[in-house]
Parts: C-alpha cells; sequence; structure tokens
C-alpha cells in the first residue's frame, strides 16, 4: 500500500515547475545539442553568456532526470537527452521562443481560464494568439512547421480515407501552411484548390514546391468574412477546435454562405466522442478558448446554419471527417 509520504511526494513531483522549465530552458539554450561533446558549466557558461553557478544548477537537475550525465571534463548528453537535440516536434514544443513553447507558458494563468471560460493567452502577452504570430515572423514560422511535423505521418490517411475526387474544386479555410490541400491535390489532378488564410506566405512557397500554383489560389484573409462562393467544398482542418462555440459557429456560417445548396462543408478534427485527451482541450482552453467537442456538439453548431451531417469517416486514430450538406427545406 503507498504511504501519504509517497502521494505527497508523487503529487509534487507532478505539480512541481521547476523540471519542465528545465527541460524548456535546457532546449531553449541547446544544451542537449551542445552537450553531445561534453563540456564544463563554466566552459559553457561563457559560451552561452549566462551565470555559471545557475547553469551549474540547472546541468545538475538535468542529471537527475536522466538528459545529461556526469563525465570526467562536465557534463554530456545522455541517449535519453538526444530526444531534445535538433529540430522535431518536440523541440518545438519546448523552445520558450516558438509559437507552442510560448502558447505553454499562458497555463500560469490556468485559473483564470477556469474561473472565465476565457483564453489565458490574451491575459499573459496582451492580444490574442494569432495576432501574436501576425506581428512575430518567427512565431509564425515556427507554428507552421510545428503544424508541418504534427501532421505529416498522418496525410497519407486523410488522402486516402476519403474520396477527395467527387469535387472539382476545394476551399480550404484556415489552411495555414498547404500542406494537407497539397497532399490532396498532388493525389487528386483533377481537383483545384483555394486557400485562405491570416498568413498566405507558407502556403505559397509550399504549393510552389510541390509544382501545384497552376491548380491553387491563396487568399490571405479571415474566415469571419464571407469566403469564396460556388466551390465543391469548404474544408476545415484543426480549425474548430480552436474557436469558443460563437465563433466556430460563425466559422461555419461563412463555410455554409459560401458552398449553397449543393457545396459541402467538410469539418476534419477529433471528435471527442472517440476519447478525450485532457491535456490537449486545457492547452486548446488556455490558448484559445476552444475545445475538442463531441459529434452531437459539432452538430449543434452547424444545424442553425443549415448544416446537416451525411457521413462521419473515421481518418485516423485521431482526426474524423464529418461531411456536412445543406438540409432540405
Ligand atoms: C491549427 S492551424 C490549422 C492549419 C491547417 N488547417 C492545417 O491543418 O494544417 C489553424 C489555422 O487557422 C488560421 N486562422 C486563425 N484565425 C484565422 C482567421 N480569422 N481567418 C483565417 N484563418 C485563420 C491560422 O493562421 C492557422 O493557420
Amino acid at each position: 500500500m503507498r504511504s501519504t509520504d509517497d502521494d505527497t511526494s508523487s503529487l509534487l513531483r507532478l505539480a512541481g515547475l521547476a523540471t519542465p522549465m528545465a527541460l524548456r530552458v535546457a532546449v531553449t539554450l541547446g544544451l542537449p545539442n551542445r552537450l553531445r561533446h561534453a563540456a564544463s558549466a563554466d566552459v559553457l557558461a561563457e559560451e552561452l553568456h549566462v551565470n555559471a553557478v545557475a547553469l551549474g544548477l540547472l546541468l545538475e537537475h538535468l542529471a537527475t532526470l536522466g538528459v545529461v550525465e556526469r563525465v570526467d571534463d562536465g557534463f554530456r548528453t545522455t541517449t535519453y537527452g538526444t530526444n531534445l537535440c535538433d529540430d522535431t516536434l518536440i523541440t518545438t514544443l519546448l523552445h520558450l521562443d516558438t509559437a507552442g513553447g510560448r502558447a505553454e507558458l499562458a497555463f500560469v494563468e490556468l485559473a483564470h481560464s477556469i474561473a472565465t471560460g476565457e483564453a489565458a493567452y490574451p491575459r499573459r502577452y496582451g492580444t490574442d494568439f494569432w495576432a501574436d504570430l501576425a506581428e512575430h515572423p518567427h512565431l509564425r514560422e515556427s507554428f507552421d512547421r510545428q503544424m508541418s511535423l504534427r501532421i505529416r505521418a498522418q496525410l497519407p490517411h486523410l488522402v486516402a480515407g476519403f474520396d477527395w475526387s467527387r469535387f472539382a474544386s476545394l476551399v480550404d479555410v484556415g489552411g495555414g501552411n498547404g500542406e494537407v490541400l497539397a497532399a490532396i491535390l498532388a493525389a487528386h489532378p483533377r481537383v483545384s484548390g483555394h486557400l485562405i488564410d491570416l498568413d498566405s506566405a507558407a502556403a505559397r512557397t509550399t504549393f510552389r514546391a510541390h509544382d501545384l500554383a497552376e491548380r491553387t489560389q491563396v487568399t490571405a484573409g479571415s474566415f469571419f468574412d464571407p469566403l469564396p462562393p460556388g466551390a465543391d467544398a469548404y474544408l476545415l482542418v484543426d480549425i474548430l477546435h480552436n474557436w469558443a462555440d460563437e465563433h466556430a459557429a460563425r466559422i461555419l456560417a461563412r463555410c455554409a454562405e459560401a458552398a449553397g445548396p449543393t457545396g459541402r462543408v467538410l469539418v476534419v478534427e477529433h471528435v471527442a466522442d472517440r476519447g478525450t485527451n485532457t491535456e490537449i482541450n486545457l492547452s486548446m482552453l488556455t490558448m484559445f478558448s476552444g475545445r475538442d467537442r463531441r459529434l452531437a456538439e459539432l452538430q449543434a453548431l452547424a444545424a442553425p446554419h443549415g448544416l446537416a451531417l451525411d457521413r462521419a469517416v473515421d481518418l485516423t486514430a485521431e482526426r474524423s471527417l464529418l461531411e456536412f450538406r445543406r438540409a432540405a427545406g
């Protein structure tokens, strides 16, 4: 049987901020990469222009986590620690000057989000997440990279799991860096695409790189404004969970309006009926006042805008596709 002391220390370990912040600062300083070759705290501190005593404390804590180890001439990254080297999804999420790393720090304002249901990000940074990315190009660039890394392995399933060739024209609403649309179009030479996003630079680069410039159009704009009308389908990939109900409903309304009586609205995201990732939900809350919704909740958001669910397809373990059409009458 666990003793109360065990429980207390395990709860303190879970709740302590020292370890998460130590890992994030280590990645931000590039310690795991640098310590592939051993170095002492003094030498490193001089290289990095940081305080040697403080850096020593950080390295000692990282050693207790197994990320670095003590060797004769200082500290060296362990095999485990090499997971924190290079430009991977995990380093993109932990680095304090990336979109993901910066957003995570809004968790210090979680109490505000719980009290109000509002995002914590604006409270911490004085601006909302998307405006912050627009103002800081390096954050936007890191966000686009994060989006690539999070979905690359899923793209073949997203493409193969649904008959995209039914549509001659597709509008990717909030299409981001364009990698999802590029994968669909690459597999279906008769489909053309129009991507709308606040930021259009990354998508243009993606389409050029995939030789898709002739079959694509990119518009810098907001999905709260009228969307280009008359396409066969309007695609929302991982969009609605970034928004509170009122805004998510307005996005669906814009899609329904543009789709008209014959167009389809395709929502691709995690549907909470298939299991809840509680950490992601709290992140969506603190960043955006959003959350993953259940199928019935998504239907309830869509219904007032004349959208009825036609089919739901599970594309991957994490994402489903919901096809909405205009309800008769
Ligand atoms: C989670 S990302 C998803 C991007 C893309 N659909 C994908 O799956 O890779 C959400 C996207 O919504 C875009 N976005 C946020 N607010 C927007 C707005 N008001 N109008 C258009 N796009 C917006 C962001 O710039 C971002 O690219």
